[in-house]
């Protein structure tokens, strides 16, 4: 973890957030690289839920959120983690994470703590107007659910796929980013016929193992968790948790959800009228009836929702673990490499000219990256630092699938040479047939 760490406050991929005045607790922010492998991760991640699935619509809802929301999805009463405060040391702990030089000491009784954030909305400042920020991008799925239907005529089964801030008033934030106050989910709820849930429930297990494992998470670094009864959320009937051996150990990368007819239940009108199967409170408020009519039977269906939900910090911390190498290169020396998978790479291509001061060669090195740029393959640069072996060292240590230096036969052949980070093999390559290499290479 130290040396993840390091890399990433080094190279710019993460930042302690107002490191500057000491930093906050809990708080992260990602750097001129990192905030390129997050968003090639997001989009990854919005490729194969919401382009290559004619039946998953996206959404981006608000992040504030309207308390009675909260108050209906349970979060309210049920949001909340025991606590501790150590008497000697004057910190509070989650029950379950207290450090060992402190179990031994004068504990507290533990006490409830509601994980959610509260805020003022508007002018008035003495309690009568608040909004919470919303702990999960969930809710607002369900609330929009009808929008979502009548706007895109679906039937079942479909999903819903967001991927957004959350924020959780964490305890004990720790472990860089995996467990911080604030992050973001990707989350997709899709809603299925009630009795089919379970079959759902196991497909969407294996279509997210083979996700993680393209973005280079291989299943020997998983293990799946059946969550026990007596530690499930209080929406679920049942919640496969996908671990991951993280540097500091096996913790949860995502969670598979059961969630039942729970939400859409709760925060529907006419309770009384639907076949609602989970346990939920009387609804007083809600104006919309969250459910969906069988064409045939013409009966009303509260859907059940199997429910992949994924950290895009945790996969960021998962992926660059996964990635980080060190390799001997021989005469004592090594290389630090980030194996990425290309599509992730912060910086597809490095466009090296061979001297920096060299009109010619920078010309020609600089028309080509404006030429592979316009592929949309995300991030390329011209590196003109005028320092080829150092240029290669950075460039393996962030991860980017390919240097293409220009040198001085460029200019005579209009070829290039074009090193591959992981094998590091150098070929010459025509400058024309650049374009389709690196189609062929970073989209795989
Ligand atoms: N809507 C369901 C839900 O929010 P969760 O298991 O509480 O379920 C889902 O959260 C995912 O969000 C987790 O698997 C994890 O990847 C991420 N996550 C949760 N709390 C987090 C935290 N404090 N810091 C970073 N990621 C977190």
């Amino acid at each position: 973890m130290d040396d993840l760490v390091s890399l990433c406050k080094r190279r710019g991929f993460i930042f302690q957030s107002g490191e500057i005045y000491g930093g906050m607790q809990g708080m992260y922010d990602y750097g001129p690289l990192g905030i390129e492998l997050k968003n090639n991760l997001k989009q990854a991640w919005w490729r194969a839920m919401v382009y290559e699935n004619d039946n998953i619509e996206g959404l981006d809802a608000a992040i504030l959120t309207n308390p009675t929301i909260l108050k209906y999805s349970g979060h309210e009463d049920t949001f909340t983690d025991p606590m501790v405060d150590c008497k000697t040391c004057n910190q509070r702990f989650r029950l379950d994470q207290v450090p060992e030089h402190c179990k031994k000491k004068d504990l507290t009784e533990p006490r409830q703590f509601n994980l959610m954030f509260k805020t003022n909305v508007g002018p008035i400042e003495d309690g009568s107007s608040f909004g919470y920020l919303r702990p999960e991008t969930a809710q607002s799925i369900f609330t929009n659910f009808k929008n979502v239907v009548d706007s895109s005529s679906k039937s079942l089964p479909f999903g819903i796929a967001q991927i957004g801030k959350a924020f959780r008033n964490e305890i004990t934030p720790r472990n860089f980013i995996f467990r911080v106050r604030e992050f973001e989910q990707m989350e997709l709820e899709f809603f299925v016929e009630p009795g089919s849930d379970e079959d759902w429930h196991k497909k969407w297990v294996q279509k997210r193992l083979d996700w993680w494992e393209k973005q280079g998470i291989p299943i020997e670094s998983i293990e799946l968790y059946d969550v026990p009864s007596d530690e499930l959320a209080h929406y679920s009937k049942g919640t496969i948790d996908v671990m991951y051996k993280f540097p500091h150990g096996l913790e949860e990368l995502e969670g598979i959800a059961n969630r039942t007819d729970f939400d859409l239940g709760s925060h529907t009108k006419n309770q009384d009228e639907l076949n609602i199967s989970a346990d939920v409170v009387e609804n007083k408020s809600s104006n919309t009836r969250l459910a969906i009519q069988n064409i045939e039977t013409k009966e009303w269906v509260v859907p059940y929702v199997i429910e992949p939900s994924a950290g895009v910090d945790r996969g960021v911390l998962a992926i660059m673990n996964e990635a980080y190498s060190v390799e001997p290169l021989g005469d004592g020396k090594e290389r630090t490499v980030l194996k990425l998978m290309p599509h992730l790479s912060p910086i597809k291509a490095a466009v090296i000219p061979l001297k920096k001061n060299n009109e010619e060669l920078v010309k020609l090195a600089s028309d080509l990256k404006s030429k592979l740029q316009k592929l949309n393959l995300g991030r390329i640069i011209l590196e003109n630092t005028g320092n080829i072996g150092k240029g290669y060292r950075r460039h393996d240590e962030i991860g980017t699938p390919l240097c293409i230096t220009i040198d001085f036969d460029s200019l005579e052949d209009n070829t290039a040479t074009v090193r591959d980070r992981d094998t590091m093999n150098q070929e010459r390559i025509a400058i024309d047939k650049l374009p389709e290499y690196l189609i062929k290479n970073i989209n795989g």
